[in-house]
């Protein structure tokens, strides 16, 4: 008998279309897990609720954008269940009832809640739903009785918080929930053109969605090393934001060959570009094939997402049905 495979479940806001660093700080691992886990992938909508209220208009179109460029980077719902968190009802009541055992300094304490307060202080995060936002991802990983959870370094401490109320679930009512364990994602930061961390809000990212015409370009523009001027003056890659890139994209040899060649001249930053431009056109372009096989079937997201629901919605009721049994409601 082969075991169970193991449950993993992980969300993501919708922020519009995804890129490159995003693709590399998760998309491409959520990817990978499909060949040894059972994966529910959820658009996390409410949660973008919680820090954008004062502009809910951009979230289903974002969310649209996003479920596209899922797919297109090899989501395969015949594998995962990828659905919307807002189309699960079972969320938000499972978060009312998690609400009520949830200590209020617990979610005070929370690093994140004060960061985010500070980073969008243009924006009231003094509201109820934000204090609350752990609360709310907390019922999203335990409503699947997930075994882990796919995150980065940030989500730490939702992830620790999650294991508490997990914990005093189980110790208030019974043994529903295991406490699921964090699947670091060891992503290196991606610079984007202008050698700053690939970001949409500093205009220096490549879309998984860009045309090639427009990738190549973006490259070609890149920021170098700053003191390579001339084309014989010799460059130093570990500080050039084109060698990071080269070290998530090229093959060994080639990182290998422009670690040295840089360093003496011998090869020059547009052949350099040039060289991890084919590696990242290489590795969007199966991307951009089914993207174009989804633009021919517009109904075929909905398809797939009215029954990435259905799936999670079942799994979400029986978890509610035992929850209620244990509180006996
Ligand atoms: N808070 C996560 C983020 O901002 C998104 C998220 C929502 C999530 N629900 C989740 C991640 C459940 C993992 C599990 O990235
Ligand atoms: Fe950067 Fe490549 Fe130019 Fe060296 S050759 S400075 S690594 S772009």
């Amino acid at each position: 008998m082969t075991p169970r495979p193991r449950r993993i479940l992980s969300g993501m806001q919708p922020s519009g279309r995804l890129h490159l660093g995003n693709y590399v700080g998760a998309l491409a691992n959520w990817v990978k897990l499909q060949e040894t886990h059972e994966c529910f992938y959820m658009a996390a909508d409410w949660h973008a609720v919680s820090t954008n209220y004062a502009e809910t208009a951009q979230i289903r179109p974002y969310t649209r954008e996003m479920l596209i460029d899922w797919l297109a980077a090899g989501l395969d719902p015949r594998r995962s269940t990828i659905f919307v968190q807002s189309s699960v009802p079972e969320h938000a009541v499972l978060h009312l009832l998690l609400s009520m055992i949830v200590p209020v300094p617990w979610l005070e304490r929370n690093p994140t809640y004060k960061e985010q307060q500070e980073q969008l202080a243009s924006r009231d995060l003094t509201t109820y739903g934000f204090l609350g936002y752990p609360v709310l991802q907390s019922a999203d990983i335990l409503l699947y009785l997930a075994d882990e959870v796919p995150v980065g370094h940030d989500q730490l401490p939702h992830l620790e918080l999650t294991r508490e109320i997990a914990r005093r679930f189980n110790h208030l009512f019974a043994e529903v929930f295991p406490e699921p364990k964090p699947l670091l994602t060891e992503a290196p930061k991606l610079p984007g053109t202008d050698g700053r961390k690939m970001s949409k809000s500093y205009n220096n990212a490549i879309y998984l969605s860009d045309p090639e015409p427009t990738v190549r370009e973006k490259l070609r523009t890149m920021v170098t090393d700053p003191a390579r001027k001339r084309r014989s003056d010799p460059g130093n890659p570990d500080v050039c934001p084109v060698f990071a890139l080269h070290n998530v994209f090229s093959p060994p040899t080639t990182i290998e060959r422009v670690n040295a060649d840089c360093r003496t001249a011998a090869i020059g930053c547009i052949d350099c570009k040039t060289l991890v431009a084919d590696e990242i056109v290489g590795r969007l372009s199966p991307m951009w094939e089914r993207r174009k096989a989804l633009a021919a079937d517009p109904a075929a997201l909905d398809r797939v997402v009215g029954e990435g629901t259905e799936r999670a919605r079942s799994v979400a009721r029986t978890t509610l049905a035992s929850v209620n049994a244990a509180m006996h409601l």
